[in-house]
């Protein structure tokens, strides 16, 4: 049998919050409900964040309520506090995420506190979810790299992951929030957080502004990683880290683990066209080179 990997698709919350023209809410769900079809088993639907911060993500309690629940496949979205874990309960979630980071700038530029103040803020969420049923997977910014700090050390990252352990996430990403991470470094990072944290329950969550997440995965898959985060046409960037792209592109993700012959249960022809469908939308080309190159292909 295939191995299998995870894959956590994360367009329609990473890949969207960096919009600059708001996405219309039927347009978010039409783009969900593709990604569903497509057979993911993992779509960020959205965030309750505060819309003065992230306004492309306000309304995802009406993005919520419009998508069609696929059986199988888990919807979850970012939440920062206790307001925003109300307002996810409030819309039926089942899974939510906590985002913390591994340096104190990005923190306080992110989330407007410092680390220790965030876990604060998580604590009282994460009891919540716990009495509710509700599952809570934990993120970790600036893993291999932050915009205001320059590198940060392995070790950091490693603690963080153990604190947020700490608060009962069941699984840890550890993002390059802003893509300068490279393989060796990549490897180092999954290595040192896996003392800490056993390596089925990590993930990895690379953007990719340098071009190098896809070697960036590789180096994490041949350290055990079995869940790999990406944004459906390298959609995405985050709005604390100026420069920062997308999200490696889950269609190019998709097209490296089917060459090393591992499953992932998702149809890759549904994903690219789910691509095409967003990106028309916004105007703009897929950042997928598999995507450019099967629609040169076509019209070639
Ligand atoms: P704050 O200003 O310190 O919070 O922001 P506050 O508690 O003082 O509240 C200020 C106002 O926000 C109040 O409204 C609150 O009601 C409201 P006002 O009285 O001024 O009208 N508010 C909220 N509204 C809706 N939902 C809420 C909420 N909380 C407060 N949950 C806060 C602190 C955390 C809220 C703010 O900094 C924030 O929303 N930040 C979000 C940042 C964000 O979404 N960043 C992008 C996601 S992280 C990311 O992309 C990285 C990741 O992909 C991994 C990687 O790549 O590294 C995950
Ligand atoms: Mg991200």
């Amino acid at each position: 049998m295939r191995q299998q990997i995870k894959i956590v698709e994360v367009g329609p919350r990473d890949g969207l919050q960096n919009e600059s023209a708001a996405v219309a809410v039927a347009t978010r769900i039409a783009l969900i409900d593709r990604l569903s079809d497509a057979g993911l088993p993992v779509i960020e639907a959205g965030s309750f964040v505060s819309p003065k911060w992230v306004p492309q993500m306000a309304s995802t309690d009406a993005v919520l309520a419009g998508i069609r629940r696929r059986p199988g496949t888990r919807y979850p979205v970012l939440v920062p506090n206790l307001k925003g874990f109300e307002a996810a309960l409030a819309s039926g979630v089942e899974e939510i995420a906590i985002f913390g980071a591994a340096s104190e700038t990005f923190s306080r530029k992110n989330i407007n506190c410092s680390i220790t103040e965030s876990f604060e803020r998580f604590e009282p969420v994460c009891t919540a979810a716990r009495r509710e049923r509700i599952r809570v997977r934990g993120y970790i910014s600036c893993a291999l790299g932050c915009p205001y700090e320059g590198e940060i050390p392995a070790g950091t990252v490693a603690d963080v992951a153990a604190r947020l352990d700490t608060l009962g996430c069941y699984e840890i990403s550890l993002g390059d929030t802003i893509g300068t991470g490279t393989p060796r470094a990549a490897r180092r990072l999954v290595d040192a957080v896996a003392e800490v944290i056993p390596v089925e329950r990590l993930a990895v969550h690379f953007h990719d502004t340098y071009g190098q997440a896809l070697a960036n995965i590789l180096a994490a898959l041949e350290a055990g990683i079995r869940t790999v985060d990406s944004a459906v046409a390298g959609l995405g960037g985050c709005p604390y880290a100026r420069g920062a792209s997308g999200n490696v592109a889950t269609e190019d993700v998709l097209y490296m683990l089917d060459g090393m012959g591992l499953d992932t249960g998702v149809e890759a022809g549904a994903v690219l066209e789910a691509g095409w469908f967003i990106c028309d939308a916004l105007g703009r080309q897929p950042g997928s080179k598999v995507s450019l190159a099967r629609r040169a292909h076509c019209a070639g």
